[in-house]
């Protein structure tokens, strides 16, 4: 038996969703990883210092041994001294939706400009600024590169404020990454943008587990992807954006959002290890997230076992974006 043994990873992109679900979404991704950075976009929003220590505690009574990284979403209407409670109830970063942009971003803002003093505050307190960078009004393939000029109004209106570019999905954006400071701005990549291209969502017969925001792309912004995952550059680091639905939600109604977190970790060291840098795989997953978010790394470690197995075709009548894919490691144990 062959296994890799590594520090305990970090997922710092992932959705929990709220109530009956969020146990078994919680022990799916804790299973795996030891962190989380839980996305507040539930209906309603996490948006005040209550409800952020609230979700805090479900997290951790669901699924003891995972700790949740807390966020809260940004308002149109927040102010400073809101920032400065949230800070206090043990928030690490904060979400930025521009409106209509994805799943259950109706509430999201129109007027970035307008947040320029929450951003301030937000710098001041040593929060993370995570941006779901689209522009909604764009052509659907131009809507990440379209919020390029925004994203850098920001940058350079609050130089002091770290920056995460979350689910990065467009080669164009990785070049645009690379030339801003890296203890500022950062970007996460996905499992399924790591795999998948838009002949895989749409090219046979339309397979809705693969539809996302923002949309998966070319074989090209793939390959840029790839490139960035695997070269070891501080910029980037791993994040699932893991976004449960019930099958009925994605096959009826289209929702957007990618299953991944019960898998994502024996997912990534398969394709690491088919890309023959396995090596990288801990840097990726356990390090630059932390470092970025000037965390302390894990100290416990999780082992994997060289096993192929089959990505089951569902989780509590969740449908995975990888269901029936074959892959070559199994999480056999995480703690210690
Ligand atoms: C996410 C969700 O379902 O909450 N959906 C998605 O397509 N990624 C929201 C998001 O992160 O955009
Ligand atoms: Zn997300």
């Amino acid at each position: 038996m062959q296994y890799l043994e590594m520090r305990a990873a970090d997922d710092m992109h992932l959705h929990l969703r709220q109530g009956a679900q969020l146990v078994a979404y919680a022990r799916d991704a804790a299973r795996s990883f030891a962190r989380g950075l839980v996305m507040p976009n539930t209906l309603p929003p996490l948006a005040s210092p209550e409800s952020v220590r609230a979700y805090g505690r479900q997290i951790e009574e669901a699924a003891p041994g995972f700790t949740p990284l807390l966020t809260f979403k940004i308002l149109p209407h927040m102010d400073a001294g809101l920032v400065r409670s949230l800070k206090e109830a043990g928030a690490v970063a904060g979400k930025l939706y521009p409106e209509g942009v994805t799943t259950h971003a109706e509430d999201g803002v129109r007027d970035v400009e307008g947040l320029f003093p929450v951003f301030e505050a937000m710098a001041e307190e040593g929060l993370v600024l995570c941006i779901h960078a689209e522009s909604p009004g764009a052509p659907v393939l131009e809507r990440e590169a379209a919020f390029h000029e925004t994203f850098l109004r920001i940058h350079h209106a609050v130089p002091s404020l770290r920056i995460v570019f979350e689910h990065v999905s467009d080669a164009r954006t990785v070049a645009l990454i690379r030339t801003l400071p890296p203890d500022k701005v950062a970007g996460t990549i996905t499992l399924h943008h790591l795999l998948f291209t838009l002949d895989d969502l749409l090219g046979g017969r339309l397979n809705p587990h693969l539809f996302c925001k923002p949309v998966v792309k070319t074989s090209a912004d793939r390959d840029a992807l790839r490139e960035a995952a695997f070269s070891g550059d501080p910029h980037f680091f791993f994040g699932s954006d893991s976004a449960p639905h019930p099958r009925e939600k994605k096959e009826r109604e289209g929702a957007a959002g990618c299953y991944t977190a019960p898998y994502a970790l024996e997912a990534l060291a398969s394709l690491f290890e088919a890309h023959g840098v396995l090596g990288v795989l801990e840097g990726f997953v356990s390090e630059r997230g932390a470092r970025f978010y000037g965390l302390l790394l894990n100290e416990e470690r999780v082992v994997l076992r060289k096993e192929e197995w089959v990505v089951p075709a569902e989780y509590h009548g969740v449908v995975p974006a990888c269901a029936g894919m074959r892959l070559g490691w199994r999480v056999v144990e995480k703690g210690r």
